[in-house]
């Protein structure tokens, strides 16, 4: 430690109140040229339960706001918080999606099981031009995951000429008869997914090989050069980012995908509950939840090892916390509650890819609406904004602004035998000079006191917002839509040209300066 940052340790830590238990020192400088991507901040919406149906697109009937089914209220508040991109239609539900089934008059339009979420009929109602026109309301760009596991090079291939080509082919054409003369330009594709599970069951070595047929015949279109988006690894499957990264040319791949969910248990058979949890278990998911900088970090290397120059993204398009549904709802729905639990794993998590912003290049919180670790809730016509999506309102900042490394020590917070870090942070410039620094500090009982130098950053004055509860287990309700909200946070003062923050136990700061 510096001589200068032991005097103001000592400095402050006379100078604090009673309930400050615990000091971190944080650094933050000026040293890097990289960019928080924005698509870091992306979301997915698959055909699952009530995400797309009663989520974005609800009955006729519903005496809410539409265009056409989509609902307004849920696309206002998704807008507010400035999503870059959707991912849609899947998921596993993508490698047994047709397109063409839900394009033209939507009477006639067939219906399919949906066999991987609840057995469920789909009507097909919500297909491309839905999907497409929802992207152009909510301001973000669409990102599709193509069917590779049970659809064709031809299909696939067809569905971005669909889409993009603005030449008179029948297809084009099509897509005029169907309302929509302009190409739609979409530029995110995914080549399958999770082709080592439900997308196929494949090896790496036979996905490589399907992804260089798929993605050959995946043509640009004028206005619209691809990203072609690789299925990527399983979690920690370094194997399969090793034989993609090796057989695969980096110039053929815009990204390669990584899923990874948080289990509050580590047990899929029995994931915990989303509103019911001890304190063992809110360490033991906290643990899970930073597990991605570990995973991140290593299938990072593995890619330096093929791509030095980090042309290719790490794109984390599935993540979240994955827990136990509802008490009385369908079990393949996937639906749950969203707790200050939620809100501190996606702050955490975002901190996470901000800090490896060189490669993670994009990512998607799974699933939006109603499904997993959502950012909204609706029950027919009512709707609520979860934890998690204050979190993401804060974290808004940090969208293609310049990334300010940090260095943290911070204290531990130990439960029983089991410890993690207690603070985590992340830190940007954005174009107008600002800096922002997102503090989490995951102690449920501590406050904890953050020193912070900043060196070579100049500034006059520092505001916060906070978003915490009484308790961690706190929920948003239908009744009760707005127990967990942002407040304006003052426990932060300018001490010379450092900054002394006092963080609330179980809590997440944004801090801005000036
Ligand atoms: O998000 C739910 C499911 O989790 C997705 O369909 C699949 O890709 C993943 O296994």
């Amino acid at each position: 430690m510096k001589l200068k940052t032991i005097f103001l340790f000592v400095l402050i830590s006379l100078s604090l109140p009673a309930f400050a238990q615990e000091t971190a020192t944080l650094s933050i400088s000026d040293t890097s040229k990289l960019t928080i991507s924005k698509y870091i901040y992306g979301q997915f919406a698959e055909h699952l339960g009530h995400g797309i149906y009663g989520g974005f697109w609800v009955d006729k009937s519903l005496p809410v706001e539409k265009q056409d089914r989509i609902r307004l209220d849920v696309v206002n508040a998704l807008k507010e918080i400035k999503i870059p991109s959707l991912r849609w239609p899947g998921g596993c539900f993508a490698d047994e999606y047709h397109w063409r089934d839900g394009i033209g008059p939507s009477a006639q339009r067939p219906r399919m099981v949906n066999t991987n979420w609840g057995g469920v009929t789909e009507d097909n109602s919500f297909g491309t031009h839905e999907f497409l026109e929802l992207c152009s309301l909510l301001g973000c760009e669409p990102y599709v995951a193509a069917n590779v596991g049970s659809g064709t090079v031809e299909e696939m291939s067809k569905w971005i000429e669909y889409c993009n080509s603005n030449s008179n082919s029948t297809i084009a054409q099509l897509r005029a008869q169907n309302g929509h003369p302009d190409p739609y330009k979409v530029t995110f594709w995914g080549i399958g997914n999770e082709s080592w599970g439900c997308g196929g069951n494949m090896t790496p070595e036979f996905y490589s090989d399907q992804f260089k047929r798929y993605a050959s015949f995946a043509k640009n279109y004028p206005g619209a050069p691809l990203k072609k988006i690789a299925s990527g690894p399983n979690a920690d499957d370094y194997n399969w980012t090793d034989v993609i990264m090796k057989n695969i040319p980096t110039w053929m791949m815009w990204g390669i995908s990584m899923h990874y969910y948080t289990i509050p248990t580590g047990d899929w058979g029995h994931k915990g509950s989303a509103t019911s949890f001890t304190e063992e278990e809110y360490l033991s998911t906290m643990a899970n939840c930073l597990k991605m900088d570990e995973l991140v970090s290593k299938h990072a290397a593995i890619m330096d090892k093929y791509d030095p120059k980090k042309r290719v993204a790490l794109v984390v398009d599935e993540w979240g916390v994955w827990t136990d549904v509802e008490p009385g709802t369908n079990p393949g729905f996937l639906y749950q509650q969203n707790s200050l639990r939620d809100a501190l794993i996606a702050a955490s998590t975002l901190n996470i890819f901000n800090n490896h912003c060189d490669r993670v290049r994009g990512a998607a919180l799974a699933q939006t609406i109603n499904v997993l670790q959502s950012l909204i809730l609706t029950d027919k016509d009512k709707m609520l904004l979860t934890p998690t999506y204050h979190i993401f309102d804060l974290y808004k900042v940090h969208q293609d602004a310049k990334y300010l490394p940090i260095q943290i020590n911070s204290p531990d917070y130990i439960v029983g035998s089991k410890k993690i870090s207690a603070v985590n942070v992340s830190a940007s410039q954005d174009a107008s000079g600002k800096v922002h620094i997102s503090l989490v500090n995951l102690d449920l009982h501590n406050n904890i006191t953050i020193m912070t130098s900043l060196a070579g950053i100049k500034w006059k004055s520092v505001t916060g917002q906070i978003l915490t509860s009484a308790n961690i287990t706190d929920v948003n309700t239908f009744d009760q839509p707005d127990k967990l909200h942002l407040v304006s946070f003052k426990d932060v003062k300018k001490e010379g040209d450092n900054l002394v923050v006092i963080l609330p136990a179980k809590s997440m700061v944004m801090l801005e300066l000036e």
